[in-house]
């Protein structure tokens, strides 16, 4: 036994399992009067990761382990947070960088935004807020010209969202984007998209990697349900019938193989999400950096044909600028949001503010003088090549 445990401790320190990498809070809190259970200042919030640490202190265990659970062995969870290791920057000096933060900004399906990351759609915020829950995600994306991507499975109606837009951001009124679940009563689904259209949704965001119920064993301990918990029937047939029943742009949502880039495209929609879920589905399903990569390796036309969203695992400003590198138009955070929510707005602004900061900092660092036309030389990705998948003809 006790050289088991020996030995296990060993692996541990091999590979440790994390949330997020030590960022120093604790060590800096412990110099204070901040007790155990309650969360710190937020000013002392100084990353992305930190808001994981802050959650945990607010919330009860069931409310974080559904936010935080991940599939079975949580493998691809792992792995969705230390991929980005395997891409090192080729970052060339000397280049000018001074204007890079005049370039953050970005076009989504036409729409204007600030910057090349959004609110991934993720179902109960009330955990983090129970009074205002997404409201504050609408808000901050409104102040700070970001998008939002609201789920079908929020705690707020999709009226009630809409009814806190801005009416003053770069596009005018502010817009979001809605995701929609489809199960074998598609008379739900058309009510929904309705009632997306009526209030001004100006893409419907439909998911297609639940097509079952998944297993998350750190949820399940709190009978806690899956967000379709249902098997249904999804097929390119759907989405057929739904282009026939609504003129708004389509995203498949789940996109995590170069063929279902290509016949997506085929369908004729204009942008596609890749994306594992955060992992929250199928373990051992592929990194957002996985997927671009194979979709970069077989078919690189796939990011000029149609805009191309990702999500999954991100939680710095370099993450994000790997995917761009890539060709990938924006990108999206879900879990890292939900922390944040738990400050309520103040959280959430800050959290599109860190990250906004880090892509700018990063992309000087990183020589890149022009996000929006940023290059994949910019990247070393000789340790993704080992394992790509490559397309027969
Ligand atoms: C608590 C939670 C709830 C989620 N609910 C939904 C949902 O209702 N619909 C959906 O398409 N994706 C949902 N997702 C997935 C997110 O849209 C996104 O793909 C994922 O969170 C990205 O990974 P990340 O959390 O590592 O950033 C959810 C994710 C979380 C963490
Ligand atoms: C902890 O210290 C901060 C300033 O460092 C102060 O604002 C706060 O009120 C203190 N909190 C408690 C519970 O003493
Ligand atoms: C935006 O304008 C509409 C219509 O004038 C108004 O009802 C709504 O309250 C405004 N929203 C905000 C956040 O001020
Ligand atoms: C986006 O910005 C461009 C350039 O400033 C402008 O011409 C265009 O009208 C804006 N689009 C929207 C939807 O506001
Ligand atoms: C499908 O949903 C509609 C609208 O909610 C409902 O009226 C109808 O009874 C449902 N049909 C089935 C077969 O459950
Ligand atoms: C779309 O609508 C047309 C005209 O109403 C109809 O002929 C066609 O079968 C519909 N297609 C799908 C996939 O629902
Ligand atoms: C852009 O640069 C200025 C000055 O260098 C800085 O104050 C500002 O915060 C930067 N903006 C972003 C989004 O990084």
């Amino acid at each position: 036994m006790r050289s088991f445990l020996y030995l296990a401790s060993l692996v541990a320190a091999a590979e440790p399992f994390w949330n997020e990498p030590d960022t120093g809070l604790e060590t800096f809190l412990s110099g204070t009067n901040w007790t155990e259970g309650t969360q710190p200042a937020l000013k002392d919030i100084r990353g992305i990761p930190d808001f994981d640490f802050a959650a945990r202190q607010k919330l009860d265990n069931q409310q974080y382990s559904f936010y935080r659970t991940a599939s079975a062995g949580e493998y691809s969870y792992r792995n969705n947070l230390e991929i980005w290791s395997k891409v090192k920057f080729r970052a060339r000096m000397l280049t000018d960088v001074t204007k890079v933060n005049e370039t953050l900004a970005t076009q989504i399906l036409g729409y204007n935004f600030s910057a090349p990351i959004f609110i991934a759609p993720a179902a109960r915020g009330a955990y983090a807020d129970p009074e205002r829950a997404e409201l504050n995600f609408v808000e901050a994306s409104g102040s700070e010209n970001t998008l939002y991507t609201a789920a079908l499975y929020a705690s707020k109606t999709i009226e009630e969202l809409a009814a806190v837009k801005s009416n003053n951001t770069l596009n005018g009124p502010q817009v979001i984007f809605q995701q929609i679940y489809t199960n074998s009563n598609l008379s739900v689904t058309w009510d929904q998209i309705a009632r997306a259209e009526r209030t001004g949704a100006k893409a419907i965001v439909w998911t297609i990697d639940a097509p079952a119920t998944s297993v998350r064993h750190r949820a399940a301990r709190y009978d806690t349900t899956n967000a379709n918990a249902v098997t249904s029937a999804l097929t390119w047939d759907i989405y057929d019938q739904m282009k026939n029943r609504t003129s708004l742009p389509i995203i498949p949502k789940g996109i995590s193989t170069v063929e279902d880039a290509l016949v997506a495209i085929e369908k004729g929609v204009k942008a596609i999400y890749i994306s594992n879920h955060g992992a929250r589905q199928l373990d051992h399903s592929p990194s957002p950096l996985e997927i671009a990569y194979e979709i970069h390796r077989n078919a690189p036309e796939v990011f000029k044909k149609v805009e191309v969203l990702a999500d999954s695992g991100v939680r710095y400003g370099a993450d994000v600028l790997k995917l761009l590198a890539l060709g990938v138009k924006a990108v999206g955070l879900g879990r890292p949001f939900m922390y944040a929510n738990t400050y309520g707005l103040e959280g959430v602004t800050k959290a599109i503010q860190i990250l906004k900061q880090e892509i700018a900092s990063d992309a000087a660092q990183a020589g890149i003088h022009d996000i929006q036309n940023i290059s994949p030389k910019v990247l070393n990705t000789r340790a993704l090549e080992a394992d790509v998948y490559i397309m027969e003809d």
